[in-house]
């Protein structure tokens, strides 16, 4: 039974074994690591990090009136020469035109979107983090076929954040999420404004949103994505990192502090985030997580973020000095892949990407420029996190569990017609939410609801090593929450406050956001009632 990691060297070493080269570990490492855009390799961060302005790929668009968002085949410039395709949600407001637009709207505004199903396979939008009907969630119930049209309506209700917008197509989720639909949806409300004025932040040029995905190219500049049964059941690697759909990005900063808006938009990689510079580790500050603005600024050296969360941070970048480079990483860590006997059955095949999970390598190079250094005072408070009151709280256990090659919730996989369970509307509740050890690390994903984490109990020792709150969290498990990553071994306890004023009957969904896992059915549905 070997791990993924484990087959990886395996393989590098067994190769240079047999052409008879010495110290096959370090070589292997070397030989393997080696290609186009390999992000190991930090002599290759030399194209420009893709910042949106306000139209096309990525554009920020202030949502002013009804938007027809299509859903087509299209290409980017992703590699220098070759365009990739891709599939692009596409729009226009006001005679400019987007792909893949960064909606913004405020708190409490109305959204009126028509989607377009212009593929050739069937659709639909899922709008992560927000609190929608579940007529308007997306839903796989709600997919559309080529050719078809779904009218979205709703008040945005969530508060100012960084949230997401992206394919929720019944059993063609990760394929789709992978080819390009998905992007931002920025929540702008008074606290956010407030921080952006005292830090004098301006997004698209000192506050950027950062999307960090890996995906796996071909010789012709082409997407690759062709899971084999280690990859449909452990989750899809690439070996490409990009951000903001740059691969091997740079960005030059000014001595000062800039807020980057990092979404893992990855179908399964996870990272563990930090600044470097030459072997030093540099401080950054968490001001952010799924549902927005934390109550206070926490600083850092390190944070792990899970396939469809979001951490807003601010880092200082005239820490280092003028011509300095500090490299956004992902630090190396212990992936904690055992999937038992499942993942050494034949024909399973090994991870086609060159990049292992769990691996050390950049992300993102920041050049600091000269200037004078800009040094803005951080606000002690920057929102109000209502507690959610544990007092009458229902408890309900979660189970993920490993049967065969799938993993299940509470014993279950996807039924698009069965409700696992029901909940009280205006009730609360505390999940605790339990991984064995034996599997994967889980990033449990909840629609409908923002939750709060209340503790990590049996967490590993590279998660206990981070646990600076109390109760075993973490600086990525602070403010309000709609993902949480669950490592082997671990139960980890959220409370819900299932509160909300959309009439009768809600079906909402919990799944694993590693996406080949949802498309495999780690998802199940809990209806609101009552
Ligand atoms: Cu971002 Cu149901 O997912
Ligand atoms: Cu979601
Ligand atoms: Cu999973």
């Amino acid at each position: 039974m070997l791990k993924r990691r484990e087959l990886f060297h395996f393989v590098g070493a067994a190769t240079l074994m047999a052409s008879g080269v010495g110290n096959a570990i370090a070589a292997a490492t070397k030989r393997f690591q080696h290609y186009p855009f390999d992000p190991i390799a930090a002599e290759n961060f030399q194209q420009n990090l893709f910042i949106p302005v306000d139209s096309g790929p990525f554009g920020i668009l202030d949502v002013t009136g009804p938007l027809t968002m299509r859903a087509t085949p299209g290409s980017l410039s992703l590699l220098p020469g070759k365009p990739s395709p891709f599939l692009l949600y596409q729009t226009e407001q006001s005679g400019k035109s987007y792909q893949n637009p960064i909606l913004r709207m405020n708190s409490g505004d109305k959204l009126k979107l028509t989607l377009r199903n212009e593929l050739t396979e069937p659709t639909i939008i899922h709008w992560h983090g927000l609190q929608t009907p579940s007529k308007m969630d997306g839903h796989p119930a709600s997919t559309i076929d080529a050719g078809k049209t779904f009218d979205y309506e709703f008040k945005v209700l969530s508060r100012g954040g960084t949230y997401w917008y992206h394919t929720h197509a019944h059993n063609l989720t990760a394929k789709q999420a992978y080819n390009g639909l998905a992007s931002f949806f920025l929540v702008d409300d008074e606290d956010q404004r407030k921080l952006n004025q005292t830090l004098d932040l301006k997004l698209g040029e000192t506050d950027l949103p950062l999307v960090i995905q890996d995906k796996q190219f071909n010789a012709q500049g082409q997407l690759r994505y062709q899971p084999n049964g280690q990859e449909a059941m452990m989750g899809w690697l690439g070996d490409v990192i990009l951000a903001n759909l740059t691969p091997n990005a740079a960005l030059k900063v000014l001595p000062r502090t800039y807020r980057l808006r990092i979404l893992n938009g990855s179908n399964a990689r996870i990272y563990r985030l930090a600044f470097v510079k030459d072997k030093e580790r540099l401080g950054f500050t968490v001001i952010g997580t799924d549902g927005g603005l934390i109550e206070s600024p926490q600083s850092a050296t390190e944070a792990f973020v899970a396939p469809g969360e979001r951490l807003d941070i601010l880092f200082d970048a005239g820490q280092a000095q003028a011509g300095e480079e500090v490299f956004l990483k992902s630090l190396s860590f212990d992936p904690m892949e055992n999937e038992g006997d499942a993942g050494s059955m034949p024909g399973m095949g090994s991870s086609t990407s060159r990049l292992e999970i769990g691996a050390d390598f950049n992300i993102l190079k920041l050049t600091v420029g000269a200037g004078e250094r800009v040094i803005n005072k951080l606000p002690s408070a920057l929102s109000r996190i209502a507690t959610i009151p544990l007092k009458g709280a229902n408890q309900r256990s979660i189970k993920l569990s490993l049967r065969g090659m799938d993993f299940l919730i509470n014993g279950r996989k996807f039924n698009m017609d069965e409700n696992a369970f029901d909940v009280k509307r205006g009730t609360r509740e505390v999940w605790t939410i339990s991984n064995p050890k034996v599997g994967m690390p889980h990033p449990i994903h909840l629609h409908g609801f923002s939750f709060q984490v209340l503790e990590r109990m049996n967490s590993p020792r590279q998660i206990r090593a981070l646990a600076k709150f109390g109760k075993g969290l973490t600086v990525s498990d602070l403010g309000w929450k709609d993902t949480v990553l669950i490592w082997p071994g671990e139960s980890v306890r959220i409370v819900i406050d299932f509160s909300h004023d959309f009439p009768g009957d809600q079906v909402f969904m919990v799944h694993c956001h590693n996406l080949e896992h949802e498309d495999a059915g780690m998802m199940i549905n809990y209806r609101v009632t009552g």
